[in-house]
């Protein structure tokens, strides 16, 4: 394959409270992802992040693996609770002085740390107090994009402010089947949302306010698509056509998640469509808060609807056919996500954007020639890296791509069942092996997409 642009930033994720542990320790608060994992049947056999990856203590080595690869940057999450126990008020130096250390380590190893600010970990002290339904939540989180921003602004430039509402509204607010495991009315799941992406805006405002040095801040969703199943203009334009639409009856679209912070103004199909629920969000006050301007967009992209065009040129779904390849997750693999889902949002925010996840679930294990065969990833992610090249050969101004993930890790309500890593983890002895993805994925990274054959 022909090389991606000369200046393509090389990654891989992870996010604090499924790799860290340490969850008692080191002073840190509680999260509501603590709570959640206390309540029976909430995840999979009962599993929680109390440990997880030990990453809390095996940092320096875990670093050493992303050095080895080559890796140009690991997207890291701060643990709000770690930083802020009860979220706003008292610091905690110890917790603080994890994330220097972690960073000094990168910057040592040449690895750039790109911050995300909150991965789904809300202090449990800010849930008690109405968590993102109440309207001082934004407040909360411009005080916690202050105090980072001051600590670690002297050595991160690049900073991720949410990452993917429309997950932790869907299934922490929606259908409870992560933290805070709650089902709101669609009024207050939407005021929840409101709320974060005003929290998004105090957040860039304190980061460029506190950051000592040049900061570039970006805001990561989920990257939503119908994929037209084909390249003529009258497909492409049902799938901008799905791309752009807001359903009522999930979370799952990127206009009603995006446009207020990029355009500064709720997609008006989306305002009509939620109707009396969404009655007075076009508040002017409270989008402009919301529209404080990024760098980039951050993208976390693992499968799309595919479409056809209906003969009044409407979106058509395409169902996929049985037995269409799926991953352990049972997503199905559609490689065109990464090209269609970045490729209509350039279109429609013109922001450059960086791939912020992706990747897939496995069943890999320890070979007993000692090695992690993972043939399944290697094939997923050279398909979804075609499919970007794509559009970026179609002028899509996308800077970077960042695996998901580093290590395996806890997958949230399945724990420990769903493996995401390029890199092994024995959790009864937290050994861990480099599967064959992590050295095909080294190659990539070397001969810059060229080694994709
Ligand atoms: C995304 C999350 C990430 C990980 C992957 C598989 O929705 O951002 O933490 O769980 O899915």
């Amino acid at each position: 394959m022909p090389m991606f642009p000369e200046s393509f930033l090389w990654g891989a994720a992870a996010a604090a409270y499924q790799i860290e542990g340490a969850a008692f320790e080191g002073g840190r608060g509680r999260s509501v992802w603590d709570d959640f994992c206390d309540r029976e049947g909430a995840v999979e056999h009962g599993h929680s992040g109390a440990v997880a990856c030990d990453h809390y203590h095996r940092f320096k080595d875990d670093i050493e693996i992303m050095r080895s690869l080559g890796l140009h940057a690991y997207r890291l999450s701060i643990a709000w609770p770690r930083v802020l126990p009860e979220g706003t008020g008292r610091l905690n130096e110890e917790g603080l002085d994890f994330y220097d250390r972690l960073i000094d380590a990168l910057l040592e190893a040449g690895v750039t740390p790109w911050a995300t600010l909150f991965h789904w970990d809300m202090p449990s002290t800010l849930f008690a107090k109405g968590g993102w339904v109440a309207r001082d939540s934004a407040a909360w989180m411009g005080e916690y994009a202050d105090l980072v921003g001051r600590r670690f602004g002297d050595r991160v430039v690049d900073w991720i402010t949410m990452n993917e509402p429309q997950v932790y509204i869907q299934h922490g607010h929606n259908d409870g089947s992560h933290a805070p495991g709650l089902n709101l009315p669609m009024r207050e799941q939407l005021l929840a949302g409101h709320n974060t992406m005003r929290a998004h805006g105090h957040a860039v405002r304190a980061l460029r306010a506190a950051s000592p040095g040049p900061c570039r801040i970006g805001y990561t969703a989920v990257g939503c698509a119908g994929c037209p199943i084909d390249d003529s203009p009258a497909t492409i334009e049902a799938g901008r056509i799905a791309t752009g639409t807001v359903d009522p009856n999930h979370h799952f679209n990127g206009p009603w998640w995006l446009d207020p912070v990029c355009l500064g103004r709720y997609p008006e199909q989306g305002l009509e469509a939620h109707g009396a629920d969404a009655e007075g969000l076009d508040d002017e006050a409270d989008l402009a808060e919301m529209k404080a301007p990024i760098d980039f967009l951050g993208l976390n992209i693992y499968q799309a609807g595919r479409v056809r065009a209906g003969e009044d040129g409407r979106p058509v779904d395409v169902p996929l056919p049985d037995g269409f390849p799926t991953t352990h997750f049972d997503w199905p693999v559609v490689p065109e996500a990464l090209r269609w889902a970045p490729f209509f949002a350039h279109e429609r925010y013109g922001l450059p954007i960086y791939i912020t996840e992706n990747g897939l679930a496995s069943m890999d294990w320890v070979s007993r020639d000692g090695k992690v065969h993972d043939p399944n990833r290697i094939d997923f992610t050279a398909r979804y890296l075609e499919q970007l090249k794509l559009a970026i050969d179609d002028g899509a101004d996308i800077r970077g791509y960042f695996h998901w993930s580093i290590l395996d890790n806890f997958e949230w309500a399945k724990g420990y069942t769903r493996r995401f890593g390029i890199v092994h983890v024995d959790y009864e002895t937290q050994v861990r092996t480099m599967k064959d993805s992590a050295h095909w994925y080294a190659e990539v990274i070397r001969s810059n997409g060229a080694s994709i054959d």
